[in-house]
């Protein structure tokens, strides 16, 4: 059986304060009417039936995933009682999964990122599916090819092929990277076999569970010890013990050291979104290159990025991002936008 499972507890930091601790950016439409943990959701349909699609969040979420998929059955919420990063995130959701479910295949997914070509996607995701099924202890990967030397993505390095099919080759891994330094970013990027890792992976849930149990014993052992409970109690001693498993991510914990790692070489109009430039590049735009929003008038402006809640107005400016909340009114040079992370952690709200 296929099964997905949506990782939607990272916390909102670089678009603040139009994302917020409390409503990070998968809740949140950057581009669309729709969410982007709603977008991920659509983007499986006729692959994946919502029964079998899981939403692992922190407690705090739990309303938000309710209210924005409201067909999503209760049950298929994994609550994490704090947030310990994925790689424990994912390893409690396959312990859960396989209670409810048995073994199973899961493509586990960034609740946040963007898909242009909805397509494409499904064919490559169906196709690693595919490839799990013949081969159960494998770790099946998307890489995308990479345009510039991104410090803030994992690297694979792939064996290469001849024929190679985007969306369709499953080609063995020979080492995966996470964040590297922009000097060995750049290596990587000269070399030419290496790809970026779009954060997708899939797996059976027993492989999630050998390779917790190989790579963070701490973390296996503690998350046995709470599924030996059920209902109520399970609720109380994960409350309890979760918080003392290791707090490290999937790509450091387990995708640097573990064996049988394939990628499929994809193009589907990947962004992971993670910068207003980004947001910029997905969006509708003027005829002056400004990013249009239904509450603000641009004159004789260039290259502005809006987001506002009153009747916004600009005029003979460029290159600006401006952030209008009920809290707060932000005006950043578009260049050093990404200090406002920094600045955020100086302030405090009046
Ligand atoms: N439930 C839950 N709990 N979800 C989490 C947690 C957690 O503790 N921490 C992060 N997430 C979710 C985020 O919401 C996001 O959707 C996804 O897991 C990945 O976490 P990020 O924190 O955004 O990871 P990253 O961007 O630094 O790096 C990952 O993604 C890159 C691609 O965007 C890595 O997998 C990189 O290798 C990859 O290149
Ligand atoms: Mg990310």
């Amino acid at each position: 059986k296929n099964c997905a499972l949506i990782m939607a507890g990272g916390k909102g930091e670089r678009f603040w304060p139009y994302s917020t601790d409390e409503k990070p950016k998968q809740f949140l439409n950057l581009f669309d009417e729709k969410t982007m943990i709603q977008l991920t959701v659509e983007r499986l349909k006729g692959i994946i039936p919502i029964e079998n699609t899981f939403v692992v969040t922190g407690q705090i979420y739990v309303d938000l995933v309710k209210e924005q998929l409201p067909t999503l059955p209760e049950e298929n919420i994994i609550i994490e009682p704090a947030g310990r990063n994925t790689a424990p995130c994912i390893a409690l959701s396959a312990f859960y999964i396989k209670e409810k479910l048995g073994d199973v295949n899961l493509a586990v997914l960034p609740a946040d990122h963007l898909v242009e070509d909805v397509e494409n996607f499904q064919k490559a995701l169906t196709n690693a599916f595919e490839f799990i099924n013949k081969n159960k202890n494998a770790i099946v990967t998307l890489g995308i090819k990479p345009d510039r030397p991104e410090t803030g993505y994992g690297y694979i390095k792939y064996q290469s092929e001849d024929n190679l099919t985007i969306n369709e080759s499953v080609l063995k891994v020979e080492r995966f990277v996470e964040k590297p330094s922009l000097e060995v970013a750049k290596k990587y990027l000269s070399e030419g076999n290496y790809l970026w890792n779009a954060g997708i992976f899939v797996w059976n849930t027993e492989t999630i569970l050998e390779n917790t149990k190989k790579f963070l014993p701490n973390t296996y052992n503690i998350l046995e010890e709470i599924f030996k409970y059920s209902g109520k109690e399970y609720l109380k001693i994960l409350k309890e013990l979760y918080p003392k498993v290791d707090k490290i991510s999937v790509d450091y914990g387990i995708m640097e050291h573990a064996k049988d790692i394939y990628v499929i070489p994809s193009e589907f109009g990947w962004d992971d979104v993670g910068s207003w430039t980004s947001v910029e590049r997905h969006s509708k735009k003027d005829e002056n290159g400004n990013v249009v929003d239904e509450n603000t008038y641009y004159f004789d402006s260039k290259a502005n990025i809006v987001k506002s809640k009153k009747i916004t107005i600009l005029n003979d400016v460029e290159n600006l991002v401006v952030i209008e909340t009920d809290d707060y009114l932000i005006i950043s040079s578009k260049e050093n936008i990404q200090k406002i992370r920094e600045i955020k952690n100086k302030i405090t709200k009046k």
